[in-house]
């Protein structure tokens, strides 16, 4: 029988106590700290610096995860807690110290942590010297990494090593919506992928060498992707757009990418490719995924649209336009068109293309915006048709699916949306002082379907993979 551990996850925990700021206990700012401030990047130029308060109020958490019967919980660890400057050299105890409470925690309640290392907040600090652009980045990371890996791999056993490095590169580096908020398209972007993809090597590669003979844990890394269909499947051209479009996304991260220089030479990039090359000299990036760890939001349908951009861009190499079924009801974001029959659909790709790996969904949710409804129906018809969908790929498709994480356990700061979107299982009065959490319908609904698709009622066995 098949394994589907339904949990959910909440966001990192970013920032800090109320009067303290975020700074508190010693924590150093990192680029969403600095963006956030910036006027004019987030919606209502809200910032993050007291968001969830989950520094402070950790055991409300764990009283949420509690209450909706969680086995597994992932959560960011927040780089600039642990070490503010970004390096080993100074290390914050205090941080330290809150995250073993939090491991600790979980653990004592029978629920197993899945931690994230990078989830968009780079330490200001190592922006200051470049960033995901300098190559510089993939030896501080690892150092991160292993400090991580020292300090809670003892008990922790699942680890995703960057979070999307599709977001932070293109939203971050070409599209100026995300921190570091650089538009620099056609080049930035495939620059930032490229050290990220190095960061998360040599972590994987410290991890193999010098912890799993202990630890026994597994690594990776998590690839956002929307699924992705021809808008007409007769056509040759959108046939073709597609899988450019899939290799863009997933692929960039999941195969080496081979689309893009043909695109230079036209525009008079012919001695020097825009693709950074991976050295020789370096440790290999094939072969550093424990197992695949998938974020699923959303489907697009794709159609042709070469040739005809002036402006290099991600966009304009890939030459592919998304189009929107209109029968697909949109969420309470923009972009978040509801299709979980995609999920299936990308599940079967995946297993596939990628040898039938072991593969966990680390995210996928749905968003409210504008009046708030406790009652959340839709939010309930979206979780119960969704796991349905993953229950059919692996019955039905034999899709080696080992868990699902809900995005995400509570309302939070939903990066350049502020908190006018809402995408947790938690309600939080953020006009309140204590933060009240509040489940919503969708979190009561939650906890009967993970009783319902206990498949296999044993925790995730890393041995098993
Ligand atoms: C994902 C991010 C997560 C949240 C959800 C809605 O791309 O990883 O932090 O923003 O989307």
């Amino acid at each position: 029988s098949s394994n589907l551990n339904t949990t959910a996850k909440s966001i990192k925990l970013l920032w800090g106590l109320i009067k303290s700021g975020w700074q508190a206990d010693g924590r150093g700012p990192s680029i969403w700290d600095t963006f956030s401030h910036e006027t004019g990047r987030v919606f209502g130029d809200q910032n993050g610096d007291v968001a969830c308060k989950s520094y402070e109020l950790w055991e409300e958490d764990l009283r949420s995860i509690l209450q909706l019967g969680l086995t597994h919980y992932r959560l960011s660890v927040s780089w600039a807690r642990l070490l503010p400057d970004g390096t080993t050299q100074h290390v914050n105890h205090k941080g330290v110290q809150y995250y073993n409470k939090v491991i600790d925690d979980l653990l004592n309640a029978r629920v197993t942590p899945m931690i994230t290392l990078y989830h968009f907040d780079l330490p200001q600090a190592l922006q200051d010297r470049g960033g995901w652009k300098s190559p510089n980045i993939a030896t501080l990371f690892d150092s991160y990494a292993r400090f991580c890996f020292q300090t809670f791999g003892d008990r922790v056993k699942l680890w995703i090593t960057v979070n999307e490095p599709y977001v932070c590169a293109k939203l971050g580096h070409e599209d100026a919506i995300h921190a570091p908020g650089l538009k620099e398209p056609g080049r930035a972007a495939y620059v930032v992928g490229h050290n990220m993809l190095r960061a998360h090597a040599s972590a994987w590669h410290s991890y193999d060498a010098f912890f799993r003979p202990k630890q026994k844990g597994l690594v990776s890394l998590a690839i956002n992707s929307d699924w992705l269909e021809p808008l007409d499947p007769d056509c040759a051209e959108d046939i073709s757009a597609t899988e450019r479009h899939l290799a863009f996304t997933l692929g960039w991260f999941a195969w080496p990418v081979t689309f893009i220089d043909t695109n230079s030479r036209k525009h008079g990039y012919s001695s020097e490719s825009r693709l950074p090359f991976f050295s020789k000299d370096e440790p290999p990036i094939l072969g550093t995924a424990d197992f695949f760890a998938l974020n699923y939001y959303t489907s697009r349908k794709v159609t042709s649209c070469s040739g005809h951009s002036d402006i290099l861009s991600m966009k304009s190499d890939r030459g592919a336009q998304e189009v929107l079924d209109p029968s697909w009801p949109i969420s309470g974001v923009s972009w978040l068109a509801v299709v979980p029959h995609g999920l299936r659909r990308l599940l079967s790709y995946i297993k596939k293309n990628f040898s039938d790996p072991a593969i966990y969904i680390t995210e996928n949710g749905f968003a409210q915006v504008g009046s708030l409804e406790m009652e959340d129906v839709q939010r309930v018809t979206f979780y119960k048709e969704t796991i349905s969908e993953v229950a059919k790929a692996i019955t039905e498709d034999g899709v080696n699916v080992r868990g699902y994480f809900a995005w995400s356990l509570m309302d939070n700061f939903e990066w350049a949306d502020g908190y006018s979107v809402r995408f947790g299982l938690f309600h939080v009065d953020f006009s309140d002082e204590k933060r009240k959490r509040t489940m919503y319908h969708s979190g009561r609904e939650y906890a009967k379907l993970i009783l319902k698709y206990k498949w296999g009622s044993s925790l995730i066995c890393p041995k098993q993979l």
